[in-house]
Order: structure tokens, then sequence, then C-alpha cells
């Protein structure tokens, strides 16, 4: 039978702090990996530590980051590797940018009011950025620009993770991006 190579795709999550980038991109990977297929999960808490060590979270900084990662994800999903990209990437234009440069780029709003980012605070970071200790924090002391015309818009406050898994899941499959159930 023809062996067609499945097409690879970048699935970039963008959203606040604590809105359930990473819990996505997890869930999804799990997914991805029981269909066999070969996943990257990009995450800016990680990233940062290696890749982007150098940068912080000036708008020129934050942009240099999404840029560096955005190239790793092109440079991966053309060779048929599943990419999934968790950064706030606060920056319409820069997301822009990103997207241009990937065959399959698919965005992926992982949507929740700033309070109940706030409220969850999972790492602490917005008790700190609301007393004043952590500058320019996203949502707080600096800007987030929400995706005007997202591929899949997740509100995480009111869907449940695995109804989300699914709708990206569909949303893939709609897409012909994951091989067929076997
Ligand atoms: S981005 O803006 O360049 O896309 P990225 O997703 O890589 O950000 O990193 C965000 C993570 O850095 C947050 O989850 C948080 O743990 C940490 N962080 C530290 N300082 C800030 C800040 N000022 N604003 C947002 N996140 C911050």
């Amino acid at each position: 039978m023809e062996f067609t190579p499945h097409p690879g795709f970048v699935l970039w999550f963008t959203g606040l702090s604590g809105a359930g980038k990473t819990t996505l991109a997890r869930a999804v990977e799990a997914e991805l990996r029981a269909r066999a297929m070969r996943v990257e999960v990009l995450d800016g808490d990680i990233v940062r530590q290696q890749l982007t060590r150098d940068l912080g979270f000036s708008k020129e900084d934050r942009d240099q980051n999404i840029l560096r990662v955005g190239f790793v994800a092109q440079l991966l999903s053309r060779n048929q590797v599943a990419v999934l990209a968790a950064f706030i990437s606060p920056y319409r234009d820069t997301r822009a940018r990103v997207r241009a440069q990937t065959t399959h780029f698919i965005e992926v709003f992982v949507d929740a009011p700033l309070e109940v980012c706030a409220a969850r605070d999972t790492k602490g970071l917005y008790a700190r950025a609301l007393a004043g200790e952590i500058l320019h924090f996203t949502g707080i002391s600096d800007p987030y620009e929400a995706p005007e015309a997202p591929e899949i818009h997740l509100r995480t406050d009111q869907l449940t993770v695995t109804e989300c898994v699914q709708i990206i899941l569909s949303a893939l499959e709609a897409r012909r991006l994951l091989p067929p159930a076997r």
C-alpha cells in the first residue's frame, strides 16, 4: 500500500498565565502519542530555561522568544512532527509572523477571565504581580492581545479538560491532520 507521511502541524496555545495552556498541551500530547504520532511540546516555562534563557519580558524579549520558538516549531512541523507550543505570546503581530512561516498553524486561544486566572494563581505569580513585586506581568501590568480569529477558542472556565481536548482533536481530524483510527 502507498505510504503518505502524515503532515506535521503547529498547535499554538496562547493565553494568560494560568489559563490552562500547559495542561491542555500535555493532555493533547498524551492523545497524540496514543496514536503513535511524533510529538514535541514547546512550553514557555521550559524553553525559557534553555533556548531563550537570555530573555526577559519586555516586548522586544517576548517577541524574540516567540520568533525563536516559532522557527523551531516550523522546522519540526515540516518534518512531520506534531508541535504543541504553549506560550503567553501576547502580541498579535508576532503570532501572525509565526503563522505566516508555518504550513499548518492552528491557533488555540486558551481563554479564561483574568479574575479566574488570578484566583487559580497556580504559581503564586499573580499575588506577586499585584503586590508590585513582578513588573510587566501579563494581564496586570502588561498587555495581552486576544486573538481575533483563532482556529479554536476554548473557555477553560466553562469546559472540562476532556471537553477541550475533544474539541482540539476534532479540529485536527477535520483538517486531516490526525492519522486514521486503527
Ligand atoms: S511570552 O510572553 O514570551 O510568550 P512565556 O509563555 O514564554 O511568555 O513565559 C511565561 C511564563 O513566564 C509564565 O507562565 C510565568 O511562569 C513566567 N513569568 C515570569 N515573569 C512574567 C511576566 N512578567 N509576565 C508573564 N509571565 C511571566
